[in-house]
């Protein structure tokens, strides 16, 4: 190949070392597709879903854009969710967040070019709803931490109210909707404890 031929060999690598692990491993890959988990997570480079978790391919159903936003208007999250719930059959949907996200980051300064600001309008509205809590920390770094968790938060809020999860807890499902945060100073997760298990009570029956 002319572009790129590290990546290449690093590939070619990677699937005889599977292959040498587990003859079967792709043979099992093809046959079906089961994950147990869906990542809703940032695009950020440093923050592999799977690795982070030590799941391996076809445990862990992926999704990951700038800054982990769940919007109601955009078509790629809601078919990644609707394939996920519907077909896969995920029990559990984990919005993952990071400490030093560039998204968060933008979205506590001046306003960029779109389309990263449309994006991130979301972000500012988290900022501008719980702007108390937020300038009480008195340093910019403090400030852009908690900014990094409130955005998982309400994302997971966000998404426990979308059509597809009401739908899908209506139906008796048990589907599960997780809020957690990576920090890369240490490569620990923390859950921050905002799990939803059922429909938000203005949804209930
Ligand atoms: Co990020």
């Amino acid at each position: 190949m002319r572009h790129l031929p590290q990546l290449f060999a690093n590939n070619r690598a990677w699937a005889s070392r599977q292959i040498r692990q587990n003859p079967e491993f792709f043979a099992r890959l093809c046959a079906i597709q089961a994950p147990r988990y869906l990542w809703i997570g940032c695009a950020d480079s440093r923050v592999p879903a799977n690795e982070i978790v030590g799941l391996a391919p076809g445990e862990l159903f992926v999704h990951r854009n700038v800054a982990n936003v769940v919007r109601s208007d955009d078509f790629n999250g809601l078919a990644v969710l609707q394939y996920a719930i519907e077909i896969l059959h995920i029990r559990d949907v984990i919005i993952c967040g990071h400490y030093g996200c560039g998204g968060v980051q933008a979205a506590l300064g001046a306003p960029v070019s779109d389309p990263l600001e449309h994006w991130i309008k979301p972000i500012r509205a988290v900022r501008r709803r719980h702007a108390d809590d937020i300038d009480s920390h008195t340093d910019a770094p403090a400030r852009w931490r908690r900014l990094c968790e409130l955005n998982v938060m309400a994302q997971v809020q966000g998404l426990s109210r979308l059509p597809i999860l009401a739908a899908a807890w209506a139906a008796g499902r048990c589907l599960n909707v997780h809020g957690w945060i990576y920090d890369l100073k240490d490569g620990l997760l923390r859950d921050l404890d905002v799990s939803v298990t059922r429909a938000p009570p203005e949804q209930a029956a």
